[in-house]
């Protein structure tokens, strides 16, 4: 006889795979995913639900659409996930730095490293993040054509460059940026591709590869030799990491876990922020009356003076506009893990090995949390919103122990940044410019962002 409560206890059967495109031969839904990844994730949602299963050559891929699963997965599940394998790839580039490291190292790691992105630690980089602002804007001259992405990309470098390590990367600075951007093309160029090719493979990507890395580790070894000789607390972030100790074992970093953790902090810190930036400004200049409410509450508030971190509380329209540039164009557009062990998920088994692809570009266009999803409008923001959607439904920093430990950083950033430039110039799209995005490791613009710059009379 069955009891009621047993009754109760009959859990719905465990499915076994979701539904999703069918694409055939070698490559399977590649083909059609990266000729156009962000309509493709966005068509997949709408066709085939809040879980879609697709393959990847040998690969077999869940991209999952709801908020409520990806906090399943960030949160709920995250012990028994690790990071999936194009980002295991990068651990080449960054070592076993935190976007990369699992299980205890990078929890011990992560401890170690998180109180130098306190609140109050990064706060002292707030007055960096205008002096370059401004001092970039103060190679813009009256007014000429240039591309923006370009210029925030030098921007994000030197203010991540200056929070880590002090003194400017000054006469390597041209090598370090040439370096990172042969990272980021061979990485582009390596996803579109079905199968991985290991790196001991002299391909002409992998040599190139190599010797960027090389170059890289030259510069911050030299950097972290210096500061180990002088051992003066210079108050950036490399100083932060040389003195941090481990409560119980008293561990400090060795040489080879500093180059990792500065690596990492370099790529993750700078690429995504230039291009939150970049699609703002894009955005802005498609919309006019955004752009002078902004002007409005900036005029209002500093009345023509420098942004300090303080005015950041006062400036809601400014936080909005940050906001809906990250929920529209997300640099993370997709977060991924890979199942350490079979979970389950949604209703469904999903197997040891399986990619799971949570995607913050369809999620963060749903109708569902958000009206009128694809238009830009800051004012959205106000009045508590972010409390009345689902936690997961805007995620652009990921979430749960492995949330980005450089969001408040980011965030701080980028509405200084155009809280400093705003008052001061008119960034307006040139007649030749020509924006699409790009998704590749982040979400970026294929051609650049041609603008035309005017400086405003004050
Ligand atoms: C708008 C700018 C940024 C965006 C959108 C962003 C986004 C993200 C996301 C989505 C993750 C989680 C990845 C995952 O779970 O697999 C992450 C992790 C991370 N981010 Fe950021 N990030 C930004 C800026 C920064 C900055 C400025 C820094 C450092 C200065 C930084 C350093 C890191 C690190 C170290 C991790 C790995 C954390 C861990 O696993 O312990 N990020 N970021």
């Amino acid at each position: 006889m069955t009891t009621g409560s047993a009754a109760i206890r009959q859990e719905p059967p465990v499915k076994s795979c979701p539904p999703g495109p069918q694409g055939g031969g070698l490559t399977g839904d590649l083909r059609e995913f990266t000729a156009d990844r962000l309509g493709t994730l966005s068509r997949w949602a709408r066709e085939y639900g809040d879980l879609v299963s697709a393959r990847f050559g040998p690969r077999r891929i869940l991209f999952v659409n709801h908020p409520d699963l990806v906090e399943e997965v960030l949160v709920h599940q995250n012990r028994k996930l690790i990071k999936h394998y194009r980002l295991r790839q990068a651990k080449r580039t960054l070592g076993e730095g935190l976007l990369t490291s699992e299980g205890d190292f990078w929890r011990a790691q992560r401890k170690l490293v998180q109180p130098a992105f306190h609140r109050e630690k990064i706060a002292g980089f707030a007055e960096l993040m205008v002096d370059y602002a401004l001092r970039l804007v103060g190679t813009w001259g009256e007014g000429r054509e240039l591309d923006v992405q370009a210029e925030m990309m030098r921007l994000t470098l030197q203010i991540v460059a200056k929070a880590l390590f002090g003194a400017d990367v000054g006469g390597e600075s041209a090598d370090v940026t040439a370096a990172m951007e042969t990272l980021m093309h061979n990485f582009e160029a390596s996803s579109a591709l079905p199968i991985i090719i290991p790196q001991w493979v002299p391909t002409p990507s992998n040599l190139r590869t190599g010797a960027a890395i090389r170059r890289l580790n030259r510069v911050l070894y030299r950097i972290i030799a210096e500061r180990r000789k002088d051992g003066e607390d210079r108050g950036d972030l490399l100083s932060m990491l040389l003195q941090a100790q481990d409560e119980e074992s008293g561990r400090r970093m060795t040489d080879r876990q500093l180059r990792d953790e500065c690596m990492t902090l370099f790529l993750a810190g700078h690429e995504t922020t230039a291009n939150t930036l970049s699609w703002a400004w894009y955005l802005l200049a498609k919309h006019p009356e955004a752009a002078a409410q902004l002007r409005e509450e900036l005029e209002k508030v500093l009345g023509g003076r420098r942004p300090t971190l303080a005015d950041l509380p006062r400036l809601p329209y400014t936080e909005g506009v940050v906001n809906e540039s990250l929920r529209l164009y997300p640099p993370a557009w997709i977060v991924g893990r890979e199942a350490a062990e079979p979970i389950e998920l949604g209703g469904y088994r999903v197997d040891r090995g399986t990619t799971l692809f949570l995607a913050a570009c369809a999620i963060h266009r749903d109708p569902r949390w958000f009206d009128d999803p694809d238009a830009f409008r800051p004012e959205r923001w106000a009045g508590g919103f972010q409390q009345r959607i689902p936690r997961y439904a805007y995620f652009p920093f990921g979430g749960g122990p492995r949330i980005c430990i450089g969001n408040s950083f980011a965030q701080m950033e980028v509405a200084l940044v155009i809280a400093s430039i705003v008052p001061r110039y008119r960034l307006e799209l040139a007649p030749s410019a020509r924006v699409e995005p790009l998704a590749s490791m982040t979400l970026r613009m294929t051609h650049g962002l041609v603008m035309r710059v005017e400086r405003l009379a004050r």
